[in-house]
């Protein structure tokens, strides 16, 4: 019998995640179909243990789900720590994975970025940067989050130093912590449609050694990335973590690396 899949949130019409694995699906003659299912927080446990009784595959879970399960779903270390589940498997129990930051290190190891050992800055507080703050931090980078709200990176730079190291600061000397870095992540709104002229740095800012990974993916090219390449820095376009973070969870569930670019080409179809 066909397996079920799909993602939970709201809103949810939007999302590409169902373009994307049902492309993996098909070109892996699987016999499974991916949806995508508009629930509210209150119908979550509900939802969840609904999907578990139907013989549900997996799920994803987005915008405004993803806190919210922690209460439901058992969560691995990372996930806990993160505070924020995206993806639940069923197999035994349910429990709850976070893969976007491992979506963001698959990312910058396809560029041949190491990021081991590396001076990581990533600007912005929010889930994103949560997610890779902490996976990076995990796979042994230097972290510093640098945030508008000058609190929120603290205190996250404070969870996160219990896994790795991790400091937080305002935007003020963002030049200078630039200068000093071998990664730059924009995990900020700045550069995303409609206002497309906003960026966290320009290419004065920047060094030719620098790697510089936008999480925006509306426009693909952003003006941080544009400055990124005026700059002769690597320039990261964001697509790749949605990608990868969805490969990741097709893992958990089935076992199975999926088809990274037939993946790919659904995704940027449907852009
Ligand atoms: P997500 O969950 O996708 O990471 P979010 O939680 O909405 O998104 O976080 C958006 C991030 O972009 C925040 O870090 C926000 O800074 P504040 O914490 O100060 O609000 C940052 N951000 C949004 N607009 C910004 C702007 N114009 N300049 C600088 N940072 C901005």
């Amino acid at each position: 019998m066909r397996t079920v899949f799909g993602v939970f949130g709201d809103p949810v019409a939007h999302s590409k995640s169902p373009d994307m694995h049902n492309a993996a699906f098909r070109e892996l003659d699987m016999d499974c179909i991916y949806h995508a299912f508009r629930v509210s927080p209150e119908n979550l446990k509900d939802a969840l243990l609904g999907a578990r009784a139907m013989g549900f595959g997996g799920v994803n879970l987005t915008v405004p789900l993803k806190q919210e399960a922690l209460k439901i779903v058992e969560a691995d270390s990372l996930a806990a720590g993160i505070g924020a589940i995206n993806t639940v498997d069923f197999k035994d129990g349910m429990k709850g994975y976070n893969t976007d930051g491992l979506g963001a290190k698959r990312t910058l190891e396809e560029k041949d970025v190491t990021i081991k050992g590396s001076n990581v800055l990533i600007v912005g507080a929010g889930g994103a940067s949560r997610a890779i703050a902490f996976q990076f931090a995990k796979d042994g980078a230097d972290i510093i989050i640098a945030n508008r709200t000058e609190q929120k990176a603290i205190n996250l730079a404070s969870e996160v130093a219990a896994v790795g190291s991790a400091r937080g600061c305002g935007l003020e000397s963002i030049k200078e912590l630039i200068a000093e870095s071998d990664i730059l992540i924009n995990c900020t709104t700045l550069g995303m449609h409609p206002n497309t002229e906003g960026t966290i740095a320009t290419a004065e800012d920047m060094h030719p050694d620098l790697t510089v990974f936008d999480i925006v993916y509306n426009p693909l090219e952003t003006r941080l990335l544009k400055e990124a390449k005026k700059a002769g820095a690597k320039a990261v376009t964001g697509e790749m973590m949605l990608i990868y973070q969805g490969a990741e969870a097709f893992k958990i569930w089935t076992g199975v690396e999926p088809p990274i670019n037939v993946m790919k080409k659904a995704v940027l179809e449907g852009l």
